[in-house]
């Protein structure tokens, strides 16, 4: 099924991101895991430790790589040769948003397609900010993050590098 890019800026990474990258590994012949910038947030983590973490989490994986990429989705797209965007859909509130994206992602780039994976059941409410809150709070989230990222993130709520 050619090159797919999974975009977002995993901060940090979650289960539900993992099931989606999993689940896409399958499908195409070569997934690129891309940590992007999106100008509404403030991230937690550096790009560098993000693309560190999710390397970590995906090193099962043969076909997946990952990389990170300051400037626009569509021209990264190009520059990659991809044929598709992978983005998953958590609830019917994403879809407005997404459908957006994708829009204005195919005028930018025509020959690439967004495609939309569905999120597990289990994960449709998780998101990074709720991971950030629960840690900020001294919350267990262990089952919310990979276990081997559990401690970056538990770390970095309080304070602490590395
Ligand atoms: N499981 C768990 N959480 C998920 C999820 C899943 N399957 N899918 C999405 N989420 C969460 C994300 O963690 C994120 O949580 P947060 O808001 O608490 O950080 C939230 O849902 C939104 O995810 P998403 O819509 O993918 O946003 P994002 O910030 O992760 O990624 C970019 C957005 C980086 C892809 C987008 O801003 C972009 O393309 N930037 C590049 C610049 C560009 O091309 N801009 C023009 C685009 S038209």
């Amino acid at each position: 099924m050619g090159i797919a890019i999974y975009p977002g800026s995993f901060d940090p990474v979650t289960l539900g991101h993992l099931d989606i990258i999993e689940r896409a590994a399958k499908v195409f012949d070569k997934l690129i895991v891309c940590v992007m910038h999106n100008s509404n947030k403030a991230p937690m983590f550096s790009p560098e430790e993000r693309c560190t973490q999710i390397e970590v989490c995906t090193a099962h994986l043969n076909n997946v790589s990952v990389q990170m990429h300051g400037g626009l989705l569509a021209a990264y797209a190009e520059q990659q040769q991809a044929d598709t965007i992978i983005k998953g859909l958590r609830a019917v509130s994403d879809f407005e948003y997404e459908f957006q994206m994708a829009l204005a992602n195919r005028k930018l780039n025509p020959k690439v397609e967004t495609v939309f994976l569905t999120t597990s059941a289990e994960f449709m409410y998780l998101s990074s900010s709720v991971v950030k809150d629960i840690a900020a709070h001294g919350g267990d989230i262990s089952g919310f993050v990979p276990e081997c990222i559990k401690k970056d993130v538990v770390n970095r709520m309080n304070g602490r590098t590395g």
